[in-house]
């Protein structure tokens, strides 16, 4: 059984909005590990901090929990980990060994933007496969616009415009991330305010493409290094993300863990953010 995966993917691909998604959906508990912060060493601290967290995730499984930045930790320097960073060795190596075990109960996912982490990171046994997530294509980019104008803002704009403008942004809108996506209704929101004609019409959401700036040849680019780093990897799958957490199990107990995280002393709350 798949007891972990990393998400590699550029900044705003949706690789948050994807576990917190596949959690909901799945009725799992969501612990999501602020591992920069608890692993930034204060004096006096010790592994025992990481091993008390890790004490209070096996008792909520099957929960997920969600690593994000693992590139702040695991960057692919010499041999380092950067520690440099503040970060405390014995700590991480706590955590490493915690992810190596056998009998681990929680499924770790992990975030990164770069798919080249330090080994100590994907040596096997600690996550079973990583993940390319990559920008939207034509008919995922209207979906995404068309949530941020209907579901998440109420744009007073009629069926048959909406429709228009979801088409004709998706089809100029090749490489751009969902986050950009989003901004790009935020911004036309606010330049068609700054009119003040009362109407949001196509011509803003090209205004506000054009306000974001975003370098199309350099994204295609950097999406492509990308894809080239995930294909030396191996484990890279893209297929079976849902399936290992269908077959993870579906937990009910939200407000189990809730409680729990509650009911910790602050330092260690700090650590541990529920949803
Ligand atoms: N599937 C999606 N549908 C709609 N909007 C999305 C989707 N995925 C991401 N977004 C938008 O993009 C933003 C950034 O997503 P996020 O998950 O934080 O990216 P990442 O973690 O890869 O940097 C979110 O706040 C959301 O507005
Ligand atoms: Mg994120």
């Amino acid at each position: 059984m798949p007891r972990g995966l990393i998400l590699a993917g550029i900044p705003g691909t949706g690789k948050t909005v994807l576990v917190k998604a596949i959690a909901y959906e799945l009725g799992i508990p969501l612990a999501i590990l602020d591992a920069s912060a608890f692993l930034r060493g204060v004096v006096g601290e010790t592994e025992s901090r990481v091993k008390q967290i890790i004490a209070i995730l096996e008792s909520l499984a099957p929960i997920v929990v969600f690593w994000d930045e693992l590139d702040a930790v695991f960057q692919p320097r010499e041999s380092q980990l950067s520690t440099d960073s503040g970060v405390s060795r014995r700590m991480l190596n706590a955590l490493l060994e915690y992810l190596g075990r056998t009998d681990r109960k929680a499924f770790v996912i992990g975030a990164t933007n770069f798919p080249q982490l330090d080994k100590a990171a994907t040596r096997p046994g600690r996550f079973d496969n990583m993940f390319g997530i990559f920008p939207p294509d034509y008919e995922a980019r209207k979906e995404v616009l068309s949530i941020h104008m209907n579901v998440i803002r109420k744009l007073p704009i009629n069926e048959e415009t909406q429709k228009k403008i979801q088409e004709t942004i998706a089809s100029e809108t090749f490489g751009y991330t969902p986050a950009e996506l989003e901004q790009i209704v935020k911004n036309a929101c606010s330049i068609a305010m700054d009119e003040d004609k009362g109407k949001i019409t196509l011509e803003h959401f090209r205004a506000a493409k054009e306000s974001l700036g975003v370098n199309i040849q350099t994204r295609i680019q950097e999406v492509e290094t990308m894809a080239k780093q995930l294909s030396t990897i191996p484990n890279v799958n893209m297929g079976f993300l849902k399936e290992s957490l269908i077959e993870f199990g579906s937990g009910k107990d939200k407000d189990k863990t809730k409680t729990i995280i509650a009911t910790l002393p602050d330092d260690l709350r700090g650590s541990l953010k529920a949803l």
